[in-house]
């Protein structure tokens, strides 16, 4: 039976209907009123007056809103009102939970242009990218309401012998801190948000630097679905108030979204610390393949190798790196690629003619710069996308990509529209699937093929998560493709699956002698 729990995904929009448009148009002026995200503590915005301003990453002229930082001692006062606030949260129980959590995914679904705005002024989403942020961002909220009324809502009978009766009751672990990135400022923020909360924990909640602004309203509408307010609390900041959060001995918990290196960081500062061992859910990075054969139809291969290295300017971390393709279907393909990725549309996000957005910040393109100069000298140039004056006023990269005789140039992720190509030789698959087993990250894999036994062969050896034949790579629906990786990609759980939320909970056995 498919495991389908009592919920349905969120709804979509037509953006090309003319009224769709008139009301996100309204939206995007209303977000010219500057956001702010300061710390909420107990449900208080704390004002100071050392704010800094959010610039629109497509145009540094626009200011979205305003960021104040968190200090160590605010991270500690929402730590200590968390924990407070933690058992009348657990003994409320997961249908109490969740209802309050389809309350805002209904509320999210109600406010979604406002979200929208938001996501394309301050992450630089497309429009299409921007209903995925909040479509994602609702289907969290009503998938994980659903598990907690399906699991964390009544003990669970367990076999015995006559005269003892057994249970496992599922409940919060306590204090989690919640670690999002910015690449999706409400989808992931909300995710993980949405998971702790479900579960019974109370949540402190870190976003990123670059997106504070969709957090903060995001924690306000939680606030005003029903989440108590000192249930859930956010601390704005960069790495040192990541590290004053993480390195709390009041916390019971991590959710963490965001580089290997900064997971590995967390496991230090936690690995020395002395008190209860808990848990942390680590997504990370990758540095993800497709493999396509010569059996592979060269027009899909093509658009969905732009779809998933250049759509969101490939800053998902489900996005493809390199393509590793046979050499009769190159021959094929290359033209087609090239010709594609001079069609596509770099600028302003808020336009529906637009593909590509601006990356998030100047350190994002500095270092996207730098590897294409790399690029320029190992490899061989395919295909670049042309880069329109009025980009000038952002951070923009403009898609690129190089054919290469090996993986030299990649030993880590690089986070952008930058595609690489290798070529393979008939009967040389096993060398391909030990050049994806070497990268040691195990996220995502795109496979092109028309033969059974080759995608057999690839989906056997791949120690890879989220695995996509003949289809894009990127895109993960909740409940339909858990997401998340393995090795250095992360620890699990996936993300909107059936098996997360039991990561983020506590399991007790009650054996009673009746
Ligand atoms: N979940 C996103 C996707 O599947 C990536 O983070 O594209």
């Amino acid at each position: 039976a498919l495991f389908e729990p009592q919920r349905r995904n969120s709804s979509g929009l037509d953006l090309s209907s003319p009224a769709v448009l008139a009301q996100l148009d309204l939206a995007l002026a209303a977000a010219a009123t500057p956001e702010r995200a300061h710390p909420i503590i107990d449900g208080q915005m704390l004002d100071t007056d050392n704010a800094t301003p959010v610039l629109d990453p497509a145009d540094h002229r626009r200011i979205v809103g305003e960021v104040v930082d968190a200090h160590p001692a605010q991270v500690a006062a929402a730590l200590a009102s968390a924990h407070a606030a933690f058992p009348a949260w657990d003994d409320l129980g997961g249908e109490g939970r969740a209802a309050i959590l389809d309350k805002a995914a209904e509320m999210l679904e109600d406010q979604r242009a406002r979200f929208m705005a938001l996501a394309i002024r301050e992450a630089g989403k497309t429009l299409p990218d921007a209903l995925g942020e909040v479509r994602e961002a609702v289907d969290f909220l009503r998938f994980y309401a659903a598990e907690a009324r399906t699991r964390f809502a009544h003990p669970l009978p367990l076999p015995g012998p006559v005269g003892e009766s057994n249970h496992l009751m599922l409940g919060g672990r306590g204090v989690f801190a919640c670690i999002s990135p910015w690449n999706f400022p409400l989808a992931i923020f909300m995710g993980q948000v949405a998971a702790a909360l479900a579960a019974g924990n109370t949540v402190v909640a870190k976003p990123a630097p670059q997106t504070p602004l969709m957090a903060a309203a995001a924690v306000r509408l939680l606030h005003a679905a029903g989440v108590p307010p000192k249930v859930l609390h956010l601390v704005p900041g960069g790495p040192s108030v990541g590290e004053a959060l993480v390195s709390s001995p009041m916390l019971d918990g991590i959710s963490f979204t965001g580089s290997t290196a900064t997971a590995r960081q967390i496991n230090r500062i936690r690995a020395a610390m002395d008190g209860p061992l808990l848990p942390l859910i680590a997504e990370t990075g990758g540095l993800n393949a497709m493999i396509v054969d010569s059996s592979a139809l060269a027009e899909q291969v093509v658009a969905d190798c732009q779809e998933s290295a250049f759509r969101s300017a490939g800053q998902r971390c489900s996005a493809l790196r390199i393509a590793f393709i046979q050499r009769e279907a190159w021959t094929r393909i290359e033209p087609l690629l090239a010709g594609a990725m001079a069609e596509l549309s770099l600028g302003d996000p808020a336009l529906l003619s637009t593909d590509v957005g601006p990356v998030i910040d100047e350190a994002a393109r500095q270092r996207l710069l730098a590897h294409g100069g790399k690029l320029r000298h190992a490899g061989r140039a395919i295909g670049q996308s042309p880069f329109p004056a009025d980009c000038r006023f952002g951070t923009f990269f403009a898609p690129m990509a190089y054919e290469l005789e090996n993986l030299d140039l990649l030993r880590a992720e690089v986070f952008g529209p930058i595609l690489h190509v290798i070529t393979w030789e008939s009967g040389h698959l096993d060398k391909v699937l030990d050049a994806v087993a070497a990268t040691s990250y195990g996220l995502t894999l795109g496979i092109h093929s028309r033969i059974d036994a080759t995608i057999a062969q690839v989906v056997a050896r791949a120690r890879i998560g989220n695995i996509y034949v003949n289809r894009a790579m990127i895109g993960a629906v909740v409940g339909s493709q858990p997401f998340g990786g393995l090795g250095l990609s992360g620890t699990g759980a996936k993300a909107g699956g059936p098996n997360t939320l039991i990561r983020y909970g506590v399991e007790r056995c009650l054996s009673v002698n009746t």
